[in-house]
């Protein structure tokens, strides 16, 4: 493959006091600003709403962060009428200037960084250092797709003696943007601006846990000089409007982040012809995991151990990415869980804005609820290592570990989406592999040995979109580990990687006789 020239943003070092009074600042002055009321962005305006939600800090429940206005499922017609006038305009804008766009929504989103770091502590209880990466991945999001753009618009040319044919991209529309609030920035900001940059005109509706940081986004977007009806802001109740601009026969792709369930739900409904309608809709869909780490005999147990750790409870669990089954060869299987063990039971938890805790809460009340409903069907199905206690108020689930795991058990096979992690062991590499693939999913997996065969063995056999060796299986770097999966993980091509783009894109061949 060709070198990748791409330069990453870098995250804040906290190591140095500056970068942490810039934090401490930016907290007090986000703090001043909880609870003000956000506005949809429709045809460039805000757009009062008869119902505005409450989007509260999750370890606080008292502390309202924001509110934010939910537009009506005829507010999303005005939407889509507003996208579809701007279109043309937008599609015959040069793709450099699409991607001047994106270059200064990232330098907005690099000078604001501390203070985009305070709302997702606040609004998903995040820790500070990983909201901190996740400003980083949207920055890069934001100059990747910009080079990207620029480097697919200059189409291919298969010219002959007599015969010039070029091959070129076009926007293919209206595209729906469904995020998630696990990374409230960085997936929105990946989605929304790989939509704009390829000349589509884009309507976000966030999850409603995440809904102010996406309104930050939708300001920074404006300010960066998106035109009034290309981006737009749509704030909305997933079953009704979600729903809806999924089913409009106008749009044309649905990018969406989130859960397995919905994913299905969305590809099935966007596949319903309308009347009127004159394309078929294409969906990328980023579902769940239930991503397994593999650790063999010839494994350096400490790196195991910390990655894991690391993988399985930071941000509690709720990453697509988060290792939930770790399998253990028998051999250092002992070893392996006594050490785990005592690493679990030394995370701090608590407040996501106080230093030194590792693990926050979950984001809601239902999300802790259902945790802790998989922790009880774990107890019967094996035993409890390690579980932590946590703060009365707020929604918390403490690190759970269960060891002794059947391959098949529930919390084996199903994404929890919480700081819980099912050991299980295995009598050989063979086995390991068999259990690791042994799922509905394939998104990230990973492996901590020092044998080149089973690493060899594990880059061929290891079904998953994203392997990591010896390192922790969270945290891809656009780029540089462009990222997705296959099975029930998702469709579509990797975010952050060299293919993203053209799935916004419509291509056109053109043959002149000259
Ligand atoms: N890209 C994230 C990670 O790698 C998950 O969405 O952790």
């Amino acid at each position: 493959g060709t070198p990748n020239q791409f330069d990453q943003a870098a995250d804040s070092d906290y190591a140095q006091a500056a970068a942490r009074q810039a934090a401490e600042k930016a907290m007090a002055t986000v703090r001043q600003q909880l609870g003000q009321t956000y506005w949809p962005i429709i045809a460039g305006e805000a757009l009062e709403t008869e119902t505005v939600i409450d989007s509260e800090n999750p370890a606080q429940p008292s502390e309202i962060v924001g509110r934010v206005g939910q537009i009506t499922v005829e507010q999303a017609e005005q939407a889509i009428a507003a996208a579809r006038e701007a279109f043309p305009n937008w599609r015959r804008t040069p793709a450099t200037e699409r991607a001047a766009c994106l270059r200064r929504a990232a330098d907005l989103l690099a000078e604001r960084r501390a203070e985009l770091c305070a709302w997702m502590v606040l609004e998903v209880g995040k820790v500070l250092r990983e909201a901190d990466g996740e400003v980083s991945e949207a920055i890069d999001f934001c100059r990747y797709y910009a080079n990207e753009m620029e480097r697919l618009d200059q189409g291919v040319n298969y010219d002959i003696s007599g015969e010039n044919n070029r091959y070129r991209y076009f926007p293919r529309g209206i595209v729906v943007v469904i995020s998630p609030w696990n990374f409230p920035l960085a997936i929105a900001t990946g989605m929304t601006v790989a939509a704009l940059v390829t000349g589509n005109c884009t309507l976000l509706k966030p999850a409603e846990t995440s809904s102010v940081i996406a309104a930050k986004l939708a300001e920074i977007l404006v300010e960066a000089g998106i035109p009034k009806g290309v981006f737009q802001f749509v704030p909305g109740k997933g079953s009704t409007v979600g729903a809806h601009l999924v089913g409009h026969p106008d749009v044309h792709m649905i990018a969406f982040t989130g859960s397995r369930q919905v994913g299905c739900q969305i590809y099935a409904d966007a596949a319903q012809l309308k009347p009127g309608q004159k394309h078929l809709k294409r969906v990328v869909a980023e579902m769940g995991g239930k991503n397994a780490i593999i650790v063999d005999q010839s494994a350096d147990l400490d790196q195991a151990v910390a990655g894991v750790v690391q993988s399985a409870f930071g941000y509690s669990g709720q990453k697509c990415s988060a290792c939930s089954r770790v399998i253990v060869l028998n051999q250092v299987y002992d070893n392996f869980v006594a050490r785990l063990t005592e690493a679990t039971k030394s995370l701090n938890v608590g407040l996501a804005e106080d230093s030194g805790v590792k693990v926050g809460p979950v984001i809601d009340g239902k999300a802790r609820d259902r945790i802790y409903e998989y922790i009880e069907k774990g107890r019967q199905e094996a035993t409890v290592a390690v579980s932590q206690p946590v703060p009365e108020e707020g929604y918390f689930v403490g690190p759970t570990v269960f060891v002794d795991v059947a391959p098949d058990a529930t919390i084996a096979q199903e994404e929890i989406f919480g700081p819980v992690l099912a050991v299980i062991k295995a009598d050989s590499f063979d086995q390991a592999i068999a259990i690791a693939n042994g799922t509905d999913y394939a998104l990230t997996g990973g492996l901590y040995s020092r044998t080149p065969s089973h690493i060899d063995r594990a880059q061929a056999d290891f079904e998953v979109g994203n392997l990591y060796i010896n390192r922790g299986c969270t945290g891809a770097i656009v780029a540089r580990q462009p990222f997705g999966g296959f099975k029930l993980s998702g469709v579509g091509s990797k975010a952050g990687g060299p293919d993203y783009l053209q799935q916004f894109l419509e291509p056109r061949a053109v043959t002149e006789n000259v």
